[in-house]
């Protein structure tokens, strides 16, 4: 970036136009036309086989591509309903009737779905045709009045409910859900709320209802799906969203600058830089260039020269707000452990317990970890969030990065008086 003191002025005016932050659109959302096509092969079913499951680590812009399909499903004629589940761990089958009745009445309510006689009150009486639309308390009232458990009264409900909307130009309804991960069975109070949601789901597109699917959250969502119901296996597309490469990062970096009333450019070598630092992973692009531009015009207030991308401040910064909150929750023993996995060499990829128990930096007497300690405080720091198991029993950091974090900590606790290296 090269400004100039003419331009000091301008930058007042042109915002900071990044965005890291959970949800947050970024100012280009670069990439992804591979997943796009596939919702969008998706939405063309004309018998709904397939749902979906978008995926992928912290940070990887899961949220912000749900935001993207709504709009591309809606214009092709389809309702959207939906909420994030963060908070909804100790759900029971009630509580997801409420849930799937609360958000279905958002879609639905200007849908009609009979019409009534009312009498008017007043000095002369009168009879008028009222529409009933399929909001709350219709949806309310129809669930209430089945029969049985809370799977029947859900089925009967949406079974209506898609008769109505076969009446209207909609196409059907996708039922999105972030953070999907959250779902869970309680055998212990014997709830069952993810079954019931895959079989509610599974029964109604059996009846060639057009209900769809869209699940998003970390990569623990499908193997917990899978194990619900076996059947979910076929029930959807899985998207694994990985981060950008090199030439998206790019256009990521440099699209939101090239706008009209920027007076900042950004040089090829900074761009390097920053697809260096960042390998990608788009909540770390948008960090890293927010704080940029943020020295950048600093710098050219001042009428200075802009410095290079300040990549040691940055990382200091970056490991403040997004891994020391993480890194504090973990035990002595767990970091321990984070420490051995961090020296692997495919640490940013997938690992298994032996390679684990097996690495010299697991050999020391006396701390050493043994394969069934491994088991044990993986599953827990699995449990925190911190790494996640895939579907052939192989461990992965859950958060993009975290072995290079980890690798600085240790720099750090062994020689405290160290300059602080990125
Ligand atoms: N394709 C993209 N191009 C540029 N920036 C992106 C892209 N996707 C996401 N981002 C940015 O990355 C950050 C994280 O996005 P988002 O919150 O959607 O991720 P997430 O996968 O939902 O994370 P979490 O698992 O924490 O919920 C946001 O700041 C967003 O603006
Ligand atoms: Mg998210």
């Amino acid at each position: 970036m090269a400004p100039t003191m003419k331009m000091a002025k301008e930058y007042a005016r042109f915002k900071n136009p990044f965005r890291p932050g959970a949800g947050h659109m970024p100012p280009h959302l670069a990439g992804r036309d591979k997943e796009i096509g596939e919702f969008q092969h998706l939405l063309k079913q004309d018998t709904v086989l397939k749902n979906l499951v978008l995926t992928g680590l912290r940070g990887l812009g899961k949220t912000v591509l749900l935001e993207t399909f709504k709009p591309m499903a809606m214009s092709e004629g389809w309702l959207w309903a939906g909420t994030d589940l963060s908070e909804s761990t100790s759900i029971s089958e009630d509580n997801m009737a409420t849930r799937l009745l609360t958000d279905l009445a958002v879609a639905t309510s200007s849908i009609v779905y009979t019409s009534k006689e009312k009498t008017s009150a007043g000095f002369i009486r009168r009879r008028e045709q009222v529409d009933v639309t399929l909001n709350y308390s219709t949806l309310r009232g129809i669930y209430d009045s089945i029969p049985g458990l809370v799977s029947d009264k859900l089925k009967g409900t949406l079974e209506i409910v898609w008769i109505s909307l076969k009446d209207t130009r909609h196409e059907g309804i996708v039922f999105a859900y972030d953070e999907a991960q959250n779902l869970a069975d309680h055998t212990s109070k014997d709830q069952f709320p993810l079954s019931l949601l895959l079989d509610l789901f599974q029964s109604l597109q059996r009846k060639e209802c057009r209900f769809m699917l869209a699940l998003t959250g970390l990569p623990t969502l499908f193997p917990k799906l899978v194990e619900a119901r076996t059947f979910a296996e076929r029930m959807f597309t899985i998207i694994f969203l990985g981060p950008l490469n090199e030439k998206e990062t790019t256009e990521a970096i440099r699209k939101p600058i090239e706008q009209e009333g920027c007076p900042i450019k950004i040089v090829p070598k900074s761009i390097k830089t920053i697809w260096e630092f960042t390998r990608g992973y788009p909540y770390f692009v948008q960090y890293v260039c927010r704080e940029v531009f943020d020295v950048w015009v600093q710098s050219s207030e001042i009428g200075k020269k802009p410095p290079p991308v300040p990549l040691d401040e940055i990382t200091r910064k970056l490991d403040t707000d997004f891994f020391s909150g993480r890194w504090a929750r973990a035990t002595d023993r767990q970091r321990e452990l984070l420490r051995v996995i961090a020296e692997l060499p495919n640490c940013d990829g997938e690992f298994t317990v032996q390679e684990i128990t097996e690495h010299p930096s697991n050999q020391e007497p006396d701390k050493s970890f043994s394969g069934s300690h491994v088991n044990q405080i993986l599953s827990a720091l699995s449990d925190a969030g911190l790494v996640y198991k895939n579907r052939h029993g192989k461990y992965s950091l859950a958060v993009p990065l975290l072995g290079h974090f980890v690798r600085r900590q240790k720099k750090q606790d062994d020689n405290p008086y160290l300059p602080f290296e990125g």
